[in-house]
């Protein structure tokens, strides 16, 4: 991963890739501590790590259990070089196989539990004796290898975390890496300084260097950019309008499918910030229309992503100097959407995974090493409006992905009127800044209600609001059950044909954000 820095002595940890969803996550936190990093692949690890001596290593997560064929295996040479290794989930599991421990599938956890120390050396120093993690495992380790002693428990996992002191070996079962466990980054942190006795030397995001990358890699030619109306698109957009200024060519669709107030902000606001015109291209019809007839998420989310680029490349038929597609693609947003070499498919976001094949732009992604909150740090950094900035992320297809099932007409009006009274009345309580994400969605499910004097039978409108970092996990926002119960009322009263309200507590994992 590039923001992690080069390699060139022992000063640094190796994170193994065994295809966790959070896998990235790792050297990012190593960043953030100012710990150098950097992300490979389990099949050249034992040779690189022999090669160039890393001070520590990190075995990341992974979808697969141990057992099955396609699990991605280790050379057990590398237990030999007397190297610390700290094993995650997957990781742990992987290490307590090769080195003749048992695992064995059950005791399934996902989402948020007590972790119970006992031991408060290396990793666990300085921490209090419960701290709350995230577990996401399907497997556990039944028999640890000879040498190791259990540091901590949960209430249904005995060998949450192990250590065998000797060889600088290290196992937790949940994971440390996710903002949502609580005390995470300081066992990342004890891991490099206690363990692997590295020094933290923390960088400062360099605003400039990315500005003159880009000016660099486009030259002269032209870049046409996507405004979404967000924060991701807007921060990339500035950052070329100071690489390139009116060389870039700010498009904004109209699909319909965005918040009311989007076209507003663009039109009003936009040009003002970035001191260049913005097009607007007036297509929530031709959306509809593509979107007719689909129930399939992915298929929604293709249609809307080749709508996307056929308006575009209309647009620019006659601009012969036309070379990039600017994206405000960002780490996560790739991370779900092809996932590290190794992971798991889990959606394909429209900016990226949808884009048809044979798009005749290149892309340009100046974002796409970066998570949202550095993403809002270079976006305050270039003197962008806070309220901008630190505005909720909303997913590129939309209301679509927020509407289960088809996209018509009426449910698009239905959800707008709904998601809007959450904001507003979010925003009425104070609560609408302290929160990450806030919406409804069109379940597709209906029930019965009595409304005047009619039985009727309706929509069942979800609310979902999230307080995340990095959308990588989240959880549900325990908000006063008045401003709840308030939103509620004014949906079922206020939106037609909805007959009830109900608040979405799952977190994530395993739930995703979204619910498509
Ligand atoms: P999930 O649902 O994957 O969402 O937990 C993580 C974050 O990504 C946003 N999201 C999307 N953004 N195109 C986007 O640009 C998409 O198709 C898409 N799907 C989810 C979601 O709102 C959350 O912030």
């Amino acid at each position: 991963m590039k923001s992690s820095g080069s390699l060139t002595s022992s000063q640094n940890i190796f994170v193994v890739d065994f295809g966790s969803q959070t896998a990235h996550l790792i050297t990012r936190r190593l960043k953030d501590l100012g710990i150098e990093s950097e992300l490979i692949d389990p099949d050249r690890a034992y040779q690189k790590s022999l090669l160039e001596k890393p001070a520590g290593i990190i075995f990341s997560g992974g979808p697969a259990s141990v057992y099955e064929k396609k699990a991605l295996i280790i050379s057990p040479k590398i237990f030999d070089l007397k190297i610390p290794i700290l094993g995650i989930c997957y990781g742990w599991q992987l290490m307590a196989y090769l080195l003749k421990g048992r695992v064995e599938s059950g005791n399934k956890e996902y989402g948020p539990t007590i972790l119970k120390i006992s031991n408060f050396k290396d990793i666990f120093y300085g921490l209090s004796t419960e701290t709350k993690v995230i577990e996401s495992h399907g497997d556990t380790v039944v028999k640890v290898p000879s040498g190791f002693e259990i540091t901590a428990s949960t209430e249904t996992v005995k060998y949450a975390a192990v250590a065998n002191e000797n060889k600088q070996f290290y196992g937790v079962q949940f994971h440390p890496e996710a903002y949502h466990t609580k005390n995470g980054a300081e066992m990342l942190k004890n891991f490099a300084t206690r363990v692997c006795g590295l020094a933290l030397k923390p960088q400062k995001l360099d605003v400039g260097e990315i500005i003159k990358e880009i000016k660099e890699k486009v030259g002269n030619k032209k870049v046409i950019g996507a405004f979404s109306g967000g924060t991701d698109s807007l921060v990339a957009g500035m950052l070329v309008t100071k690489a390139i200024g009116r060389n870039f060519l700010p498009f904004f669709v109209d699909n319909g499918l965005m918040r009311e107030e989007t076209l507003t902000r663009i039109k009003r606001d936009f040009p003002k910030i970035l001191g260049v015109e913005i097009k607007i291209i007036h297509a929530r019809p031709a959306f509809l229309k593509v979107l007719k007839g689909i129930k399939d998420p992915e298929k929604k989310r293709k249609a809307i992503g080749k709508l996307y680029i056929e308006l575009f490349e209309k647009e620019i038929k006659n601009k012969a100097q036309v070379k990039y597609l600017l994206q405000g693609t960002t780490y996560a947003d790739f991370i779900h959407s092809q996932g590290s070499r190794r992971s798991a498919h889990i959606k394909s976001h429209h900016n990226v995974g949808g884009l048809p094949k044979d798009m005749k732009l290149k892309l340009l992604e100046p974002l796409r090493f970066f998570y949202t909150d550095e993403v809002r740090k270079i976006g305050m950094s270039l003197g962008l409006p806070k309220d901008a900035v630190f505005q909720q992320p909303f997913p590129g297809p939309g209301h679509a992905v927020r509407i289960v099932g088809e996209v018509t007409k009426e449910r698009l009006a239905k959800q707008v009127q709904a998601d809007g009274i959450v904001i507003e009345e979010l925003k009425k309580a104070g609560w609408y800044k302290k929160v990450f994400q806030c919406w409804t969605i069109m379940t597709g499910v209906n029930s019965t209600a009595v409304k005047g004097d009619g039985r009727f039978y309706g929509e069942v409108v979800a609310v979902r609001i999230l307080n995340s970092k990095d959308r990588m996990s989240a959880e549900p926002v325990e908000l006063p059950y008045k401003i709840l119960t308030r939103i509620a009322s004014r949906i079922v009263n206020e939106v037609p044909d909805v007959s009830r309200v109900v608040y979405d507590v799952t977190s994530k994992p395993p739930a995703t954000m979204e619910w498509e």
